[in-house]
């Protein structure tokens, strides 16, 4: 069970450091890591997860799932968090491919899952959960101030995780379960349900080495994005996208 266990910690550098750490110690699966503070929060593709004391939720959960095709597992985890929210705070969130967690377009969390592997067997996946809660406009860095948003702006009030958090963990447990008995196709369906990016809307994929502009042609079983350009189709996987932009 998911949030069985909740290790509380008042600062660390990463919580999914923390939560590797446990997991090659043998930690069940199921098992979260949450900080008040991340001195070296991660975002994806390198980039730093600014984390100041008391404001956002940084929290890492141990799975070991039984089957290696572990793909979906981020978009999953964005769909726990839509439900959680949006039952516990009444607020609509938007899921944008990959991984970003969004409100009106503005970035409201990101998710970052890592795996572990002894030899080439997975023997683990952390699962990453930055959401932005008691953030006021000036607790971000003003680099990201234009984009950013938490879910005390939006709800103009303090906002308590008394609630959300048993809830996340039932949704995720539910989620994950379905991918663990082999129903991705139901993830997919329910993200694309979500999207922040509809279908057949024109978007620009930027990978670290070109800009690809085109349409966006749905989620493949595997959680690659696919991109229709001059009517022939490419997929991009998380790992190699910059970002996707949209009007
Ligand atoms: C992103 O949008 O780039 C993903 C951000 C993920 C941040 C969370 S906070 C808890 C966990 N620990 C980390 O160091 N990163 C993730």
């Amino acid at each position: 069970m998911i949030g069985q266990r909740i290790q509380w910690i008042n600062r660390c550098a990463s919580t999914n450091d923390v939560a590797r750490e446990l997991a090659m110690a043998g930690e069940d699966e199921g098992t979260v890591v949450i900080a008040e503070e991340q001195t070296g929060g991660k975002g994806r593709k390198g980039r730093r997860w600014y984390s100041p004391k008391k404001k956002g939720l940084y929290a890492s959960v141990i799975l070991r799932p039984s089957k290696s095709d572990v793909s979906l597992i981020p978009l999953l985890a964005g769909l726990a968090v839509r439900e959680s929210i949006l039952e516990t705070i009444g607020v609509e969130v938007r899921l944008k491919w990959p991984n970003d967690l969004t409100w009106q377009g503005q970035k409201l969390g990101g998710i970052l899952c890592e795996s572990g592997f002894l030899g080439n067997r997975l023997s683990f996946v952390i699962l990453g959960i930055g959401l932005n809660i008691n953030h006021k406009l000036e607790d971000f860095l003003p680099e990201i101030r234009p984009f950013a948003t938490s879910l005390k702006i939006i709800r103009k009030e303090n906002i308590a995780l008394d609630d959300l958090l048993p809830r996340l963990w039932q949704a995720l447990d539910d989620w994950y379960a379905l991918l663990m008995e082999g129903h991705g196709r139901k993830i997919v369906d329910s993200f694309l349900e979500y999207s922040a990016l509809s279908l057949g809307k024109e978007i620009t994929v930027v990978t670290d080495k070109r800009t690809f502009p085109g349409i966006f042609a749905g989620i493949d079983a595997n959680g690659g994005l696919i991109l229709e350009e001059k009517g022939r189709k490419k997929t991009f996987f998380s790992a190699e996208i910059e970002t996707v932009k949209y009007p």
